[in-house]
């Protein structure tokens, strides 16, 4: 069976855009793979090392979110990356294999890097040591567990293609020890937020987020951007340009030939189009936030599952740092 290996760094709720961009897939996935699931604490950190706590609560919030989702512990290994002490190692050997300028050039981190001169002046101050290597510690979170498969949004494809130089030149020099991660993209890479972003996401301020309840969607879907062409109830309007329709699509309503129909025949108002919107909403997150509260009534069975969890992979990390440490001649007392 081949492993999956993906994770999120724990900074906030889990959203709509996670859900059809990521989650979907890997609760599909989980069957069929042995799945490991990485909080990566230590990378939010390389962010947010001043805020500590901000973190620690968003483990709990990650967790929530995924088991809520549909993440089933009998089938993915959830585990926290700080409790993997084998994966801080294995980023020590390998940031001799990488290059500073490598590092520059790496798509997003060099987004992440435009990001953060705009905001805290030049790059020599603000850039640290442990932000700009972040990526190879992701290489050594992938590798650290003979990850096959790193299923991801686009703009993680850049570290999954530095974990496989990483791992060419790794074997080049200390002799066949892993095998090149694949990155597998979801379907559905990137959702579009009700107000017509491309993106939805927690910093634009779109966000739908899983645990979002009733006031808080009927407020966000009413502000969704329709067809700017329709301007009276009864006008004709073009649902491929409208959100609310995006959403009844991505949603999957069963009568979506109707809405269509009705748009475009000028029979059917943007606010009746958007209280059918809230309705599918809610029943969508329904079973989502019902398996939410049932976790957070039950707090010792989510720290039961983390510990499982996290035990698995280290046993696992263990096994494969000891034939890293023979292939690198470091097995003194073996
Ligand atoms: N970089 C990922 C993110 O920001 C999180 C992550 C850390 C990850 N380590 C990983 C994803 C290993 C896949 C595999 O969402």
């Amino acid at each position: 069976m081949k492993t999956i290996i993906t994770g999120d760094r724990p900074t906030g709720r889990l959203h709509l855009g996670h859900y059809f961009g990521s989650l979907e897939n890997r609760v599909k996935m989980q069957y069929d793979y042995d799945t490991y699931i990485l909080i990566a604490d230590v990378q939010a950190l390389t962010d947010n090392f001043e805020n500590p706590e901000k973190v620690r609560n968003n483990v709990h919030e990650l967790v929530l979110d995924y088991l809520a989702a549909g993440i089933d512990p009998k089938h993915t290994h959830i585990y926290i990356q700080s409790y993997i002490p084998e994966v801080a190692e294995l980023t020590v050997y390998f940031s001799n294999l990488v290059t500073v300028s490598r590092l520059y050039r790496n798509p997003t981190t060099k987004h992440e890097v435009g990001q953060k001169t705009e905001l805290f002046g030049t790059e020599g101050e603000s850039i640290t040591y442990g932000f700009l290597g972040y990526p190879v510690s992701q290489a050594a979170d992938i590798t650290a567990l003979d990850g096959d498969i790193v299923p991801v949004g686009e703009d993680q494809v850049p570290h999954i293609e530095q974990t496989r130089e990483i791992v060419r030149k790794f074997n080049a020099i200390y002799g066949p020890t892993f095998k090149e991660p694949e990155a597998v993209l979801s379907s559905n890479p990137r959702i579009k937020g009700l107000d017509g972003n491309d993106k939805m996401g927690k910093s634009l301020g779109n966000a739908i987020y899983l645990a979002d309840d009733e006031e808080a969607i009927t407020k966000k879907v009413m502000g969704a951007i329709t067809d700017p062409n329709k301007i009276k109830k009864d006008d004709p309007a073009n649902p491929e340009i409208c959100m609310v329709y995006y959403y009844h699509k991505l949603l999957k309503n069963p009568n979506l030939d109707t809405v269509c129909k009705e748009c475009k025949a000028g029979c059917r108002g943007c606010v009746a189009c958007k209280r059918e919107l809230i309705q599918l909403m809610l029943a969508f997150l329904k079973p989502i936030q019902e398996k939410r509260k049932y976790y957070e009534d039950h707090p010792e069975e989510v720290k039961k599952i983390l510990e499982e969890g996290t035990e698995a992979a280290r046993i696992r990390a263990k096994e494969v740092m000891k034939r890293v440490r023979k292939n690198m001649k470091l097995d003194y007392f073996e």
